[in-house]
C-alpha cells in the first residue's frame, strides 16, 4: 500500500535533481507520474527529451506507470497539453507538483532584464500557467458533480522567504509562488484542491552554480547509500505527504524540508500596531518616527541605525 495509490500526478521539471526524485518517490508511493521537463541548461537554454525519457523509463522499469512530457512550463498552451496528458494517459490528474527551475544570479544592478524575466517566466508565471489548466480541470470535474481530492504542491525557496544576495529575480518568483499558494488554498478550496509549498534542498545542477567543488548526483545514483545530508530525494517523501489524502486537513502552509529537518514557515503575520494620539486622523509625518520607535522597535530616539 503506498500512499498514492490510484492517484495521478504531474511533476514539472521532473528530469533532474529535486523534481526526479520527487517523480520516483511519488511512484514509489503508487502514483501514476506525467514526468515533466524540457530538458534545458541550468540557465535555462536548449531542450532535451531525453530528461524526462529517462525518468519515465527508470520508474516504468520498477513497475511503476509514468509518461513523459516535454512542454516548457511557461508556455501557456504546453502547460494546458501536460494537463490534457494526464487525463488522456491516466484518466484524470490529481496532483499538480510544481518545481521546474532555472537560475540566473546577479547583483541586481548588474542583472539584465533578460535574465530577471526569464527566472521570473519559469518558475512564477510557469507555476501560474500549469496551477491554471489544472484548476480549470478540477473546476469542471466538481461542476460535474465529481467533487477532486487533488493536490498542489509548490516549490519556494529561502532566497524568496528569507531573502538572499545575488537572487532578485529568484527570489522574488519564488516569494511570488508562496503567494500563490496562499491564494490557490483560498480560490480551489470549495472544489476540494489543496495547496502548499515546499522549500526543499540538495546538490543539484542549481546548488553547483554556486559550490565549485560540486558533485552532482541524481536520486537514483544514491538509492541505496548511506544518508547523504544533500541528496535531492531527501524532500521527496514530505511532496508526497503533502500530496496524499492522509494530509487532507493541510492547505494554504508552507514548509521547509531539507534532509532529515521538517520545519513550518510561519506566514507574513500582521504584528504591533500603533494609532494617532487623540481617536482617528492621518499621521502627521514627524509623529511616526517616535511611535514606531518606542512601541514597534522598543527603542527610543535617535532610533534604530540602518545595519544597526
Ligand atoms: N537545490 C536546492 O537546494 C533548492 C533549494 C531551494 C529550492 N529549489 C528549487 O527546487 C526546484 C528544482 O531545482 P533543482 O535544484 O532540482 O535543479 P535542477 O536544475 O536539477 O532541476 C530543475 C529541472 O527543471 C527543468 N526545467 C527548467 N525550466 C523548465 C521549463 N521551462 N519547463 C519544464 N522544465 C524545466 C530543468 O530541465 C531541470 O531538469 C527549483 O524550483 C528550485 O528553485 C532547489
Amino acid at each position: 500500500m503506498g500512499l498514492l495509490d490510484g492517484k495521478v500526478a504531474i511533476v514539472t521539471g521532473a528530469g533532474h535533481g529535486i523534481g526526479r526524485g520527487e517523480a520516483l518517490e511519488l511512484a514509489r508511493q503508487g502514483a501514476a507520474v506525467v514526468v515533466n521537463d524540457v530538458g534545458g541548461s541550468v540557465h535555462g537554454e536548449g531542450s532535451d527529451k531525453r530528461a524526462a525519457e529517462g525518468v519515465a523509463e527508470v520508474i516504468k522499469g520498477a513497475g511503476g506507470r509514468a509518461t513523459a512530457n516535454f512542454d516548457d512550463v511557461a508556455d501557456w498552451s504546453g502547460a494546458q497539453r501536460m494537463v490534457r496528458q494526464a487525463v488522456e494517459e491516466f484518466g484524470k490528474l490529481d496532483v499538480v507538483v510544481n518545481n521546474a527551475g532555472i537560475v540566473r544570479d546577479a547583483m541586481l544592478f548588474s542583472m539584465s532584464e533578460g535574465d530577471f524575466d526569464a527566472v521570473v517566466r519559469v518558475h512564477l508565471k510557469g507555476t501560474f500557467a500549469v496551477t491554471h489548466h489544472a484548476a480549470n480541470y478540477w473546476r469542471d470535474e466538481s461542476k460535474a458533480g465529481r467533487q477532486p481530492r487533488a493536490a498542489i504542491v509548490n516549490t519556494v525557496s529561502s532566497a524568496g522567504l528569507q531573502g538572499n544576495v545575488g537572487q532578485a529575480n529568484y527570489g522574488a518568483a519564488k516569494a511570488g509562488i508562496a503567494a500563490l499558494t496562499v491564494i490557490s488554498s483560498l480560490e480551489l478550496a470549495r472544489y476540494g484542491v489543496r495547496a502548499n509549498a515546499v522549500a526543499p534542498g540538495g546538490m543539484t545542477r542549481i546548488t553547483a552554480t554556486l559550490r565549485k567543488d560540486a558533485e552532482v548526483k541524481e536520486p537514483d545514483e544514491l538509492e541505496g547509500a548511506d544518508y547523504d545530508h544533500m541528496n535531492p530525494a531527501n524532500s521527496a517523501p514530505m511532496v508526497a505527504w503533502l500530496a496524499s489524502d492522509d494530509a487532507l486537513h493541510v492547505t494554504g502552509q508552507v514548509f521547509r524540508a531539507v534532509g532529515h529537518r521538517i520545519t513550518h514557515y510561519q506566514p507574513w503575520t500582521l504584528g504591533p500596531t500603533v494609532e494617532t494620539k487623540g481617536g482617528p486622523a492621518r499621521w502627521e509625518a514627524s509623529d511616526i518616527g517616535p511611535a514606531v520607535n518606542a512601541f514597534i522597535f522598543g527603542s527610543r530616539a535617535p532610533g534604530l541605525q540602518i545595519g544597526g
